[in-house]
């Protein structure tokens, strides 16, 4: 269904058209001034140049052509807005369309666009710790707002699983076992299908060869002969490394679930291996990989460039691939199997440079389509309440898990306070309201932006929060308890007063606002609608009896419109990544 500023639009137009005017000058746009408006049309100002005539002309002209059903008021305003107010009654009609619509009659992108979102990146053998948060919860938000407007989306986890550390943690185990199969050459039976190590252990082994490679040369050199060994497919090694995935992707999983993040793919980047040598080959035949002093290397600069680019290196002069390398073939992997219109990049901001030595080195060479859109969602970072990246109390790194269990723990304290969460649902209900406080504080921000986390504030069921908005729906959704009837069949009613119709507006403004958060990647537009949504809707409630209101078809307009309100919000915090509790 169109969205009503588009409704509203082509009135004016028509308005446009009886005056005399070009119907292209009659584009409304929700009004910056609520106090004065609820849409307005600036067209008279630009239509003024054409015509050579007064803006305020103009505006009077075309607010004579419009005597429509839909307007309360309509007022040309100097020095020559459009000024509108709509009918409750035409606010009314157009709610309850959106209300029995599919998705609120939100349109869907037509046709769907294939999107990659490359948005974990975390390394495998090493516990997630709070830099892996953003990129999960800013991807698994936009994931869903781009599923929810028809795009068929897949979310990849990139794993860190290639190169040195993998070498690395071989060495590791072969220090504490060195007798398994895995290391010896002669072997030739199968390998066992019990992991010789679990993840606890795993998480042992990789920071202390990582440590010890840095001061025992023989052990580096150690750790590279199995990378090499490694990446021309060793078997023993091949089998061991099979382990080391398995068990570190099933406690990933396990942690990135209970953060209500779900990838699509588990790829890492290791399974672009097969690809790099292909390329590579084409690359030098098309005459696009150039050698540079002793490296192999894409030019990525350009004539227009006011900056220095350097050029992305594919191969060191020892023939190893690197990063760039790793990334290039993953897009032709993606290429190859999605051929998608758009992949999306959800990472650090400080690999900016990196991505668009990638993304040039990429249109260039033909990896991708000119057409494909390659886009970095840069995050920036997120800080302590001393305005440094978060860190432990002891100034370490913190793992996700330990992060999540102490805003938990915050929510638990608020939430016994409040006595009315049974205590067996004590602990589920906490983590729901944790995860809502970390995404929406994490959200709520604009992504690029560095933030402080404030667990205090976070927390807070008051205020632009994630917990607000989950007592903003246990609170209407109490009221329907007790109601008890289905409120599906009772009617909307057209608003009888300010505070009634604010709420009646923002709902009819989903669309418009997810849209814009769609289309520029922004999941805080969604947020700030939500907080809009949910300041209506208190500001509403405070203002009326609901189920004491003894007028019948009253009460039932109220109770239909805070069930919508209800639902949009639930709605919203899904696209955002998270669910509310019964109670809390
Ligand atoms: N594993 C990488 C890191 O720790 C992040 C990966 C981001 N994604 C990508 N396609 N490069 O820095």
């Amino acid at each position: 269904m169109n969205k009503l500023v588009d409704q509203i639009s082509e009135l004016l137009c028509s308005a446009f058209t009886a005056a005399g005017y070009d119907a292209s000058y009659g584009k409304a746009t929700i009004s910056n001034r609520p106090d004065l408006c609820e849409y307005q049309c600036n067209g008279a100002m630009a239509a003024a140049k054409a015509y050579k005539k007064a803006p305020i002309a103009i505006a009077n002209d075309v607010v004579a052509q419009l005597s429509h059903e839909a307007f309360e008021s309509v007022e040309a305003v100097a020095p020559g807005f459009i000024n509108l107010k709509l009918t409750p009654a035409y606010l009314c009609a157009y709610l309850e369309q959106m209300r029995s619509a599919e998705r609120f009659g939100v349109p869907r992108q037509e046709p769907p666009r294939t999107i990659v979102v490359d948005y974990g990146g975390a390394n495998v053998a090493k516990p997630l710790h709070v830099g892996h948060l953003r990129p999960a919860v800013i991807g698994e938000a936009l994931c869903r707002m781009e599923r929810y407007v028809g795009n068929k989306v897949i979310g990849d986890v990139h794993l860190g699983d290639w190169g040195l550390q993998m070498g690395l943690i071989v060495e590791g185990v072969r220090e504490r076992y060195p007798d398994l199969p895995y290391f010896d050459d002669s072997y030739t039976g199968e390998y066992p299908s019990q992991a010789p190590f679990t993840i606890s252990e795993l998480e042992e082994i990789y920071p202390a060869a990582s440590a010890r490679s840095k001061v025992d040369p023989a052990f580096s050199a150690r750790a590279h002969e199995a990378t090499y060994r490694l990446q021309k497919g060793q078997r023993g090694y091949a089998a061991l490394r099979e382990h080391i995935m398995n068990v570190s992707i099933a406690d990933l999983r396990k942690n990135y679930e209970a953060l209500d993040v779900h990838y699509t793919l588990w790829k890492g980047e290791s399974d672009a291996d097969p690809y790099i040598m292909p390329m590579i080959e084409k690359m030098r035949a098309d005459g696009f990989a150039v050698e540079s002093q002793g490296a192999l290397v894409v030019e990525v600069q350009t004539e227009e460039d006011t900056k220095q680019v350097p050029p992305c290196i594919l191969l060191k002069s020892d023939g190893a691939a690197l990063y760039a390398t790793t990334d290039l073939a993953t897009l032709v992997q993606r290429e190859q199997d999605f051929h998608p219109d758009k992949v999306l990049y959800v990472v650090d901001k400080r690999q900016a440079l990196h991505f668009e030595q990638v993304f040039r080195t990429a249109y260039k060479t033909g990896i991708v389509r000119p057409e494909t859109e390659l886009k970095f969602l840069g995050f920036g970072t997120m800080n302590g309440k001393d305005g440094k990246p978060f860190k432990t109390r002891d100034g370490g790194v913190m793992r996700l898990e330990n992060f999540v269990a102490d805003i938990t723990d915050t929510v638990r304290q608020r939430i016994a306070q409040n006595q009315v969460i049974p205590p067996e649902k004590m602990d589920q209900t906490a983590h729901q309201i944790a995860i809502a406080a970390l995404k929406y504080g994490d959200l709520s921000n604009l992504a690029t932006k560095d933030y402080v986390f404030d667990i205090e504030r976070f927390t807070s069921f008051e205020g632009n929060t994630g917990p607000y908005l989950l007592y903003t729906i246990v609170r209407i959704g109490s009221i329907m308890t007790k109601y008890g009837g289905d409120v599906s069949g009772l009617a909307l009613r057209p608003a009888e007063s300010a505070l009634e119709k604010d709420l009646q507006l923002v709902l009819s403004r989903f669309a418009d606002q997810l849209l814009l958060a769609v289309r520029d990647s922004t999941p805080n537009v969604l947020c700030a609608y939500c907080y809009e949504l949910a300041g209506a809707a208190n500001r509403f409630y405070h203002d009326v009896r609901i189920l004491q209101e003894p007028d019948e078809a009253r009460r039932q307009g109220y109770l239909a419109l805070l069930d919508m309100t209800r639902r949009m919000l639930l709605t919203c915090i899904d696209l955002l990544g998270f669910s509310a509790p019964e109670q809390m």
